[in-house]
C-alpha cells in the first residue's frame, strides 16, 4: 500500500544527489487575507505566463530581485470560484470544495548556528526533504506550515562534513535550500497555510519571508515588516482557520504591548468565528513544553498566556495547533481553565525536541494543569482528516507510515496507542 511506496521513496531520497531544477523556477497557491493566490519565484527576467480559467492572465511582480535575492518573486490574485489556473502551463491545485485532508507540518529547516550545526547534506539527520515527499504522496487538500523555514543562518564549521557547502544567511540560496527545493512535491499538491515563525523575524530569514511567503504585499521600501503582524482567517467548509503572526511575542516574560496586541488580534479572530468553530494556527505555542529543567516543563510563553487568559481566548476556538518546539504533542488542560487543547506539530525536519515525557499528564505550566495529553518522538508530519464524527490527527513518520491516531473532538483530543512498528 501507501507504506511500501513511501519507503520506497524514501530509500531513493535516501541515496540521491541533491536534485534541483536546471534553472529556479517554483510555484505554489496559498491563502492570503481576503483570498487566495498563486506565486512564483523565478530566475527569469520576467513573470511566468499564467491562465484563470482558460484564459490569459498576467502574474504581477510581487518583489524584484535584490541584495541577496537574485530572482523574481510574482503573484496571481485567484478569484473565489475559479474553477482551473495555470501557472507556466502547469494545472495549480485549487482548494477543495470540502475538504477531508489537512497536512501539517513545522519547524522545517536544517538548523546552522555557531556550533550548531545540524547534517543537512544526511537525509536521515535532517529529513525535511523526505517528509515532505511523504506528505505530497498522501495527496491533502490543504497544507498548513506552522511556521520556521528558515534555519541556516550561519556558516558550516570548517571540516564538518556533514553540512560542507550549505548556503547561509537571508538570501534566496537559503531559502531554496531550506525551502523550496525539499518542499517542491509538496507546494504543488495543494494550497498552503503559511504562518510565520520566530526564524522569520526581522533578524533571521525575514527578508525572505517578506519576498516568496508573506500573505501580506511586499513592500520594497521596507524589506522586512517586524512579526506579529495583524490575524486573518481562512473559511472552510464548517470550519474557520484564525491566523496569527506570533513570531516576536516574548516567551519568558509578559511583554505588555505584544500581549495587548496578541489579545486584540485574538478578539479580532473570535468576531470572525462569530461562534461557529474555529483552530487557532500561531506557531509560538502558549501552555506547553519543549523540555523539562529540574522536574519543571519550560518552553510556556508567558505573553500569550497574558493575552489568553481571563477571557482573552475566543469561545469558538476548538483546538489550537503550533510548532515552535519540535516533537509531537497533545495537552488537554484542566477543565477549570476553560482552554482549547493544544497540538503541537513541530517535528517537520529540524533538531528534535526529546526531553518531555510521553504522558504529560499532570504537569502545571504557568499555572495551568494538563489533564491529559501525550508527546511523541521522532520526525514527520500530521494529516488531519475528516469523518462523520469530526476530525481525526493521524501523525506519521518521515516514511509517511502512520504512527499514531488521535480525535479531535470539542475542547478535547484523544490520542489511541502508538503504532509499534510502520
Ligand atoms: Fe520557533
Amino acid at each position: 500500500m501507501a507504506t511500501k511506496t513511501a519507503t520506497a521513496a524514501f530509500a531513493a531520497l535516501a541515496f540521491a544527489a541533491t536534485p534541483a531544477a536546471a534553472a529556479d523556477a517554483y510555484h505554489w497557491v496559498q491563502y492570503v487575507p481576503g483570498g487566495l493566490e498563486g506565486r512564483a519565484v523565478t530566475e527569469a527576467g520576467s513573470c511566468p505566463a499564467a491562465t484563470l480559467g482558460g484564459a490569459p492572465a498576467a502574474m504581477q511582480v510581487r518583489a524584484a530581485p535584490g541584495e541577496g535575492y537574485p530572482v523574481l518573486v510574482c503573484a496571481l490574485p485567484i478569484p473565489a470560484g475559479t474553477a482551473a489556473a495555470a501557472i507556466d502551463g502547469v494545472p495549480l491545485r485549487l482548494p477543495a470544495a470540502d475538504p477531508q485532508r489537512i497536512l501539517v507540518l513545522a519547524d522545517t529547516g536544517c538548523r546552522m548556528k555557531g556550533a550548531k550545526a545540524q547534517a543537512c547534506n544526511d537525509i536521515t539527520q535532517w529529513p525535511f526533504r523526505a517528509v515532505a515527499a511523504a506528505a505530497a504522496t498522501l495527496k491533502p487538500d490543504l497544507v498548513i506550515h506552522l511556521g520556521d523555514y528558515h534555519y541556516r543562518e550561519t556558516a558550516c564549521p570548517a571540516g564538518n562534513l556533514g553540512c560542507a557547502g550549505s548556503p547561509y544567511g537571508d538570501n534566496w540560496a537559503v531559502w531554496r535550500a531550506d525551502v523550496f527545493s525539499p518542499a517542491e512535491p509538496l507546494l504543488l499538491a495543494a494550497p498552503w497555510v503559511m504562518v510565520r515563525g520566530n526564524h522569520e523575524e526581522c533578524d533571521r530569514g525575514g527578508k525572505g519571508w517578506s519576498r516568496t511567503l508573506d500573505p501580506r504585499p511586499f513592500d520594497p521600501a521596507q524589506p522586512c515588516i517586524p512579526g506579529n503582524a495583524d490575524p486573518y482567517t481562512v473559511a472552510l467548509p464548517g470550519l474557520t482557520l484564525g491566523v496569527l503572526d506570533v513570531a516576536t511575542m516574548e516567551e519568558d516574560a509578559v511583554q505588555p504591548a505584544q500581549a495587548d496586541a496578541a489579545r486584540r488580534h485574538m478578539r479580532q479572530v473570535g468576531g470572525a468565528l462569530d461562534g461557529k468553530p474555529g483552530w487557532l494556527l500561531l506557531h509560538r505555542p502558549i501552555w506547553s513544553a519543549e523540555e523539562m529543567k529540574r522536574g519543571q516543563p519550560i518552553g510556556a510563553n508567558q505573553t500569550l498566556a497574558a493575552a489568553a487568559s481571563n477571557g482573552g481566548m475566543p469561545d469558538g476556538v476548538t483546538t489550537l495547533f503550533s510548532g515552535h518546539h519540535h516533537t509531537f504533542q497533545v495537552l488537554n488542560y484542566d477543565p477549570a481553565a476553560n482552554l482549547p487543547p493544544q497540538v503541537v506539530a513541530g517535528h517537520g525536519g529540524d533538531y528534535a525536541d526529546e526531553g518531555v515525557p510521553d504522558d504529560p499528564a499532570g504537569l502545571s505550566i504557568l499555572g495551568v494543569r494538563v489533564a491529559s495529553g501525550m508527546n511523541q518522538h521522532g520526525y514527520g508530519f500530521l494529516m488531519l482528516t475528516r469523518g462523520a464524527d469530526g476530525w481525526a490527527a493521524t501523525s506519521h513518520d518521515v516514511r509517511g507510515n502512520p504512527v499514531r491516531t488521535c480525535t479531535i473532538g470539542v475542547r478535547m483530543v484523544t490520542c489511541g496507542p502508538q503504532r509499534t512498528s510502520g
